[in-house]
């Protein structure tokens, strides 16, 4: 209680806003201004008029509003708080690869380095990824680095030749086929709702693939009372407070970002207290990570 009046506090004094992602922890999530996935997170971020924005979330997510909005101060609780997926490819691998496919247009997950963003034609997320395929002209496109989005985006989109980079999500390959197929056994009237970033094999027993936000949207709307959820354990305390009279099981319990789980409640005290540790982006990636993103922006 003490920790959370002296959140309110410091945000009052700072004129703070905390942005939160659906992974986190139910203590954060309660002391957020706004839950949501990427793509929202970075429309909040790109939208507030605070001067200063508390991120919870990874890296890859707070320098995202720090691209967006660079005279606002961006924070991260916990600096160590990165992404394995966005660390899979780097600027220098990114090129090599382009160089085989000179012909393509290059998609970044916004799951990357704004360094990656800054080499990049048009981000997207998994709530978008589809629609930003569709816009594009070229019918050759590179999808970097999760190779399961790249998969299921072109399923999604067959008349584009999608060329995967090969990273993805060690948090959602934890959760496999045997354990979506075990939780049916166990709850047969559930709903699956899972990841795009989960394997092809658990997206193949699933009734719908979502972003964590079109999760949240989903349950609501559903009339299925039961849901079986196949990504990061942190959204099952969103989707049991959005909906009190409906059931939510992990696909895999042991799916946790520990990424996502080294913020906390004291951490937010000392970063909004002592203004640490500040989010920049370099004003030459910054410029050219922008245009990715914002392109993807114009086409939500
Ligand atoms: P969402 O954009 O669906 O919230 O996903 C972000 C993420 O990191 C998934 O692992
Ligand atoms: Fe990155 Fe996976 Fe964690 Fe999402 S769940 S932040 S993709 S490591």
């Amino acid at each position: 209680m003490e920790l959370i009046q002296k959140i309110e506090e410091l945000k009052r004094k700072r004129n703070a806003i905390i942005l939160a992602h659906n992974y986190q922890s139910c203590e954060v999530q309660e002391v957020a201004d706004y839950v949501g996935d990427s793509l929202e997170l970075s429309i909040k971020a790109a939208q507030t008029k605070a001067d200063v924005i508390l991120f919870c979330g990874v890296r890859f997510m707070a320098e995202t509003a720090s691209i967006l909005s660079p005279e606002k101060i961006v924070l991260m609780p916990d600096k160590n708080s990165g992404c394995p997926l966005a660390d899979m490819v780097d600027k220098k691998s990114l090129k090599n690869w382009q160089k085989k496919y000179p012909d393509s247009t290059t998609v970044a997950y916004v799951n990357t380095t704004a360094a990656v963003k800054a080499e990049s034609d048009i981000c997207c997320t998994s709530a978008n990824a589809d629609k930003v395929v569709s816009s594009l002209d070229n019918p050759q496109v590179l999808f970097v680095p999760d190779k399961h989005l790249a998969h299921w985006t072109a399923e999604r989109v067959p008349h584009k030749k999608i060329i995967p980079y090969p990273g993805y999500c060690p948090v959602h390959m934890k959760i496999l086929a045997e354990d979506v197929l075990r939780m049916k056994k166990k709850y047969p009237g559930a709903e699956v709702i899972v990841h795009a970033e989960c394997s092809p094999s658990v997206i193949a027993l699933s009734d719908r693939v979502l972003s964590t936000g079109g999760m949240c949207k989903y349950a609501m709307a559903s009339k299925a009372k039961e849901f079986i959820v196949g990504t990061e354990v942190g959204i099952i305390h969103r989707l049991k407070k959005e909906n009190p009279g409906k059931d939510f099981y992990p696909a895999n319990e042991f799916a946790v970002c520990s990424d996502m789980k080294l913020i906390t409640l004291e951490k937010i005290v000392t970063s909004l207290s002592e203004m640490k540790d500040e989010v920049k982006v370099p004003e030459k990636i910054r410029e050219n990570a922008r245009k990715p993103i914002e392109r993807m922006l114009e086409i939500n």
